[in-house]
């Protein structure tokens, strides 16, 4: 049988739904323990959040970057803590920037992201090291210090110490914070130099 070619799909709806209909009580009679009405919430569009909240060079650069902006979205639902360099830091940090290889641009951006949720909170109350979604699980590299000075919260990466600036979602389990520099890894930067070490990741 050939449908006709114009067929509306209100029409091919209607001609389904007894279809629909059966496969739904078929479904339902052999779940006698349905899941709960999902109540996921609306998906996190974080380039965008952050791009209307001062970090749109960042933004930008994740977006633009092969597999950033998708390791990123792919941790929404697990727990993720995003720090954002506001646009003057990372309009200043470009030209190091451009002057990585593909890798290390990539781990320079996921140097930026925390694959745990923590509250503005929690980060004011917890000092320590974490990891990044750049952290490779053996040697524990591209991690950095949490460290809060009364209520506020910096960033130690051995290289540069940033400052969070201000919460752009917290929306557990996501959380981004904007932060008034780049991150510079001691793995892709030396201290004090503010040139890249130009030395591989070895990822
Ligand atoms: C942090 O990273 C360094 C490498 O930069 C590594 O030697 C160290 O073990 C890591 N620390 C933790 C607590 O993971
Ligand atoms: C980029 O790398 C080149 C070659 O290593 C170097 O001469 C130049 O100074 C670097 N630029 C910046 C901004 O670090």
């Amino acid at each position: 049988m050939r449908m006709h070619p114009t067929l509306p799909p209100s029409l091919i709806f209607l001609l389904l739904q007894p279809f629909l209909c059966s496969f739904h009580l078929i479904s339902s009679l052999s779940s006698p323990n349905p899941d709960p009405p999902s109540s996921a919430p609306p998906i996190l569009d974080i380039p965008s959040l952050m791009s209307k909240n001062g970090c749109k060079a960042f933004a930008s650069l994740l977006t633009s970057t092969a597999d950033a902006a998708d390791s990123y979205s792919s941790n929404l639902d697990s727990g993720l803590t995003a720090f954002c360099p506001i646009d003057r830091a990372t309009n200043t940090f470009l030209p190091l920037f451009k002057n990585l290889t593909a890798d290390d641009k990539l781990s320079l951006l996921l140097y930026h992201a925390v694959p745990l949720y923590y509250s503005i909170r929690m980060l004011q109350s917890n000092n320590g090291i974490v990891n990044t979604l750049a952290t490779d699980g053996t040697t524990k590299n591209y991690n950095f210090t949490v460290q809060n000075d009364g209520e506020a919260v910096t960033l130690q990466t051995q290289v540069i110490t940033a400052r969070i600036t201000d919460t752009v979602v917290d929306r557990d389990p996501v959380a981004v914070y904007a932060i008034d520099s780049v991150l510079q890894p001691p793995e892709l930067f030396q201290a004090g130099c503010g040139a890249g070490a130009g030395t591989g990741t070895g990822a």
